[in-house]
């Protein structure tokens, strides 16, 4: 199959023009868009031993009255984050859900983190025993490609020791700053170590702030080039 033809832009153009979109067109995700969407989900699976569902035409999930006071629309597609608790599981869904939220937008779909306003009970996913649905994306044909949100300056969500920033440093924390965080409340922030090589994130603490954590890691990784230390990714990585 040539799926090539389905990308619209690279992985950086992705992380600029990602917003949140809630209201979308009926179009469905259907053929090689949503057979390549699978397939992602399939190898996060493998990789990151998590339990994430691509549930497609299923309307329930967000037609309660707090999906509506959230400002949701004809959402009929969804991925549902779910995985084994542990206390790596939040920062993990972070990290491979927003892997999908920028494979989505390649391939021209609109997403938005849904933390809250859904209904976890008519959600049309398997959780297994001592499993957790951790959050979901709502994504589809949006009927915008949303607006742009405030940010918080790249000095309040960082610390380089006052020395003067790398380039692959910028460029990451550039990334880092327009990754949705739940209520935008961006509470993270990247140390450059004194070697200037090692870096690493920590949350500041807030609703679904490990959720935002792996989020903000995985955009800083692909615009930096450089892996961030201490994260649930490199545990899962130097598991082998
Ligand atoms: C973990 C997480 C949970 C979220 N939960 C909700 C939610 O329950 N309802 C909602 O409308 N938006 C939710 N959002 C979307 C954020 O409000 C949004 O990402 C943020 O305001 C930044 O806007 P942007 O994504 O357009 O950059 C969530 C985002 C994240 C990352």
């Amino acid at each position: 199959m040539d799926t090539t033809k389905d990308f619209k832009m690279d992985e950086i153009q992705a992380i600029e023009a990602r917003h949140s979109v809630r209201r979308f067109t009926k179009k469905p995700v259907e053929g090689s868009v949503r057979k390549q969407l699978e397939d992602a989900v399939c190898q996060a699976n493998e990789e990151a031993g998590l339990h994430i569902q691509l549930v497609c035409d299923e309307p329930n999930a967000f037609t309660s009255l707090l999906a509506r006071y959230g400002k949701f629309d004809k959402v009929e597609n969804y991925i549902a984050l779910v995985g084994p608790k542990s206390r790596d599981l939040d920062e993990l869904c972070g990290y491979f859900g927003e892997r999908l939220v920028l494979l989505a937008q390649r391939l021209g779909l609109n997403t938005c983190w849904v933390g809250g306003t859904f209904s976890r009970r008519k959600t049309a996913c398997e959780i297994a025993k001592g499993e957790k649905l951790v959050a979901v994306i709502a994504l589809g044909y949006g009927i915008s490609d949303g607006v742009s949100s405030k940010s918080k300056m790249l000095s309040e969500l960082c610390n380089t020791h006052g020395l003067a920033m790398p380039d692959w440093f910028k460029r990451g924390m550039e990334a880092a700053m327009l990754a949705p965080t739940a209520l935008n409340q961006q509470h993270f922030i990247f140390t450059l170590g004194r070697d200037r090589e090692e870096v690493i994130c920590q949350s500041t603490g807030g609703p679904f702030s490990n959720v935002d954590l792996g989020i903000v890691e995985y955009h800083f990784e692909v615009a930096s080039g450089h892996k961030v230390s201490g994260s649930a990714v490199e545990r899962l990585r130097s598991r082998g």
